[in-house]
């Protein structure tokens, strides 16, 4: 099967206090836009990826892609002040489709197995997304008292990627425009809709590149995935 895929690459990353977008850090001898790039450089079922990028970032990362040999990437939309917007501006671009993908260009260490389980299980069943089990006692706290135990068995935190048919995707994004509703992630905007977004179990190396400390973590997970 095929899919195309969004990677909203505007951020800040002020969380990480680097003074330029996270983006362009290294990870051993790449940046990890390139890390998270190449995974779907490589995998077979990608049609096609959509980048959203700042303006003042889009020569250096052409210089990026032309260096490391990217070639799927069919267009780089101007990214918006909010990650719902960058992720908005890339589906106009692909116009129509059959399943779409959104994903962090700041989580390079998703899997092509998970990748193919969640287009898989889109196509099925319409919406799917990544997640994991939550670790912690989980509670619920207000001006810093705790107010209950929530039961972590029902808990999951979510990641990326998360996939979908297009055409859902792109009514849920409209409604949203329309009620003025801004989500933290793509699956808000679906579940909104009244539709049921799945689960596929992820893995807890799939992390988002945040703050500092994830790149020590970053660079352990490259290590012992090249030591075998
Ligand atoms: O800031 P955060 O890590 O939550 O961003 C998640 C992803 O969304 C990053 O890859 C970032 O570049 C992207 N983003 C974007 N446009 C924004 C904000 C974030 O493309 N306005």
């Amino acid at each position: 099967m095929q899919y195309d895929v969004i990677l909203p690459a505007a951020g800040s990353g002020k969380r990480m206090g680097a003074g330029k977008n996270k983006l362009f850090l290294q990870l051993k001898e790449k940046t990890i836009l390139i890390h998270t790039l190449q995974v779907f450089e490589e995998d077979s079922w990608c049609r096609g990826i959509y980048l959203a990028v700042k303006d003042t970032e889009r020569e250096v990362i052409e210089a990026l892609l032309q260096t490391h040999g990217i070639t799927k990437v069919k267009a780089m939309p101007t990214g918006g002040d909010e990650r719902q917007h960058s992720v908005q501006s890339c589906m106009k671009e692909i116009g129509q489709g059959e399943i779409v993908l959104v994903h962090d260009a700041a989580r390079p260490f998703i899997t092509q197995s998970i990748i193919h389980e969640l287009a898989e299980a889109a196509l099925e069943k319409g919406a799917a997304v990544a997640g994991v089990r939550a670790k912690d006692t989980m509670k619920r706290v207000e001006a810093g008292v705790i107010q209950e135990t929530v039961d972590r068995s029902t808990l999951w935190m979510i990641q990326t990627p998360q996939a979908f048919r297009f055409d859902w995707l792109k009514e849920a994004e409209d409604a949203a425009e329309r009620d003025d509703f801004l989500g933290t992630d793509e699956s808000m905007l679906v579940e909104r809709q009244g539709q049921s977004v799945h689960i596929v179990e992820s893995s807890y190396e799939n992390v988002k590149i945040t703050t500092k400390e994830d790149l020590v973590f970053g660079e352990a997970i490259l290590n012992q995935r090249i030591g075998g």
